[in-house]
Order: structure tokens, then sequence, then C-alpha cells
């Protein structure tokens, strides 16, 4: 069975194709995902993507379903993990609704980072980590435990894992990280050519793969589906899927049996048989 899983991050798999911009692992291929995917019709079984699509704007990222579709065999699988903006937003109105009870004001602070930052960060990690460090300093269990229900991810210890010693990174350097790390001290020295005043305006530290560009409701990931030639349009969780054995991998579920991006939207769909 030939498995891909795009925009992959560090989250591959063995026994998957997986695809990103940079490669810094043998099991990753490195490819631009505005290319379109070197594969021919119909050749693979089961497609996955999680937190991928919205690092597109909304045009892009109906071209990579087409070329999801395209690549797809007929009964194939389409898994896509997004964001789910719908619950994003209906938690801010829970929120704001109830802003005169103190718990709120103190989640308040969360969810419209949650909801704004992604979109409008003009730097790397934007506003998100920094209010990480500020809900650790404040040492509120209670907002620590909220950030961290809401992301899925345990603040203290990715804080204590961003901070690693020069030793560390040293010794973590392999043959495709030294190769990544020459291209980006080249687009830095790209960038020192532009006078200071106008680098802001003309470059974009964002522009690949760290801001989101565009949302998905189950409405909007439907209709795309749908646009696009899917049948079968379902929305599932983390747990659930039909693509077969889809437990066993280490994807929307973590080793430890915890959801991965908890609050996220989980959309298959079918490609028909002509
Ligand atoms: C938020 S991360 C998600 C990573 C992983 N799938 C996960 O769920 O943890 C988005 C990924 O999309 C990749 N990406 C964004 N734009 C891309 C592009 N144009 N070509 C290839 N990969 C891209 C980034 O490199 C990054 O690994």
């Amino acid at each position: 069975m030939k498995k891909l899983n795009f925009g992959c991050g560090h989250r591959f798999c063995s026994g998957w194709v997986n695809i990103d911009f940079n490669s810094e692992h043998p099991e990753v291929i490195a490819h631009n995902l505005l290319q379109p995917l070197p594969y021919p019709k119909d050749y693979f079984d089961i497609i996955y993507s999680s937190h991928v699509l919205e690092h597109f704007s909304k045009d892009t990222g109906e071209m990579l379903v087409k070329e999801c579709y395209r690549v797809l065999k007929p009964q194939g699988i389409l898994r896509i993990v997004v964001p789910d903006l719908e619950r994003t937003c209906r938690e801010y109105l829970r929120i704001i609704d109830s802003i005169e009870n103190e718990e709120a004001r103190k989640q308040y602070e969360w969810i419209i980072i949650e909801l704004i930052d992604q979109l409008v960060r003009t730097e790397h990690g934007g506003l998100m980590k920094t209010s990480w460090r500020q809900v650790l300093e404040n040492n509120d269990e209670s907002s620590i435990s909220y950030v961290e229900a809401r992301t899925g991810v345990r603040i203290k210890e990715e804080i204590a894992n961003n901070t690693t010693s020069l030793l560390q990174k040293v010794f973590s350097i392999n043959q495709n990280k030294l190769r990544n790390k020459f291209k980006y001290l080249y687009i830095d020295m790209v960038k020192k050519l532009i006078p200071r005043y106008l680098r802001k305006s003309l470059i974009d530290e964002t522009s690949l793969g760290e801001k989101h560009k565009w949302m998905y409701d189950s409405y909007s990931m439907k209709t795309l589906f749908e646009r696009v030639g899917f049948s079968d349009i379902k929305f599932l969780d983390a747990h659930t899927s039909d693509i077969p054995n889809f437990s066993d991998e280490v994807l929307d579920i973590n080793a430890d049996g915890t959801v991965y991006l908890p609050g996220s939207l989980y959309c298959e769909g079918i490609k028909p048989t002509n």
C-alpha cells in the first residue's frame, strides 16, 4: 500500500512517503508543495496531511487538494487535518461572553493569540511562544492547564527543549541539517544586501510554513473536497479513520495515547472510481 504524508515536519513514519520543504532526515524527501507533487496519476492509496493546508492561500490550498486527487488511486483516501476555525471562534465567543469572570479574562489572553497571531505574525514564532513563557512565569496552574489543553503541548517541556545548549546543538547536526543551515546563511546574507529600512516591507519572514494564510471549518472543507471531486466526505476525530491500521501510526495520536493537536478538524474523502 502506497501512503503519502505531505508537509510531515518532524512527524514522519516509515512505510510512508514523507515530504516537506526541508529534509533533515533520510526518511523525508525535500519538495516544495507549491510545485506539483512529483508522482504520477493514480499512484497512492492513502494521502495524509496535518496542519499544512492552512499555510497556503485559499487558491493554492485548492490546487494542492487537486494534486492529491490526481495522484490518488480510485478508492484512495485523503485525510486532511487542520485547525478548526469554528471551534476556535466558538471558544472565543464563550470567553468574551463571560469576560466579567476572572478565569475568562485569563483565558482571553490566550484565545486571542490562538485566533489572530498565526494569521498576522511577521516573525518566526510570533506571539505564541512569548505567551507560553508568560503563562509559565505567572505560574498560574489553571492558565497553564488551559493552554496545554488547547495546544496539546506540555509547555514546560517544550520551552526546556527549545533551550538546547551549544554542545547539544553541535551533536545533533547531520548532513541535511548542515545543508539547510548553509541555505539559511546564504538567504541571510542576501537579505543584508537590502537596506535595513526596506527589509521589513520587502521580506516576509513568515512566508514559508510559518504563517496561516487561510483557515477552514467543516463547511468550507466539505465544499472544497466536493469541488475537487471527492466523495464519502466525513468529519472524524483523532482516534477514528477509514485508513487501514491508522491507529498504529504516531500521527494524530501521540505514542503515549494523547491527542497530538486537540481541537483539529479531521476530514476524509474518497476518490471515486470513474
Ligand atoms: C505546522 S507544520 C506541520 C508539520 C506536521 N505535519 C505536524 O502535524 O506536526 C507545517 C509543515 O508544512 C511544511 N510546509 C509549509 N509550506 C511548505 C511548502 N511550500 N512545501 C513543503 N512543505 C511546506 C512546513 O515545512 C512544516 O513542516
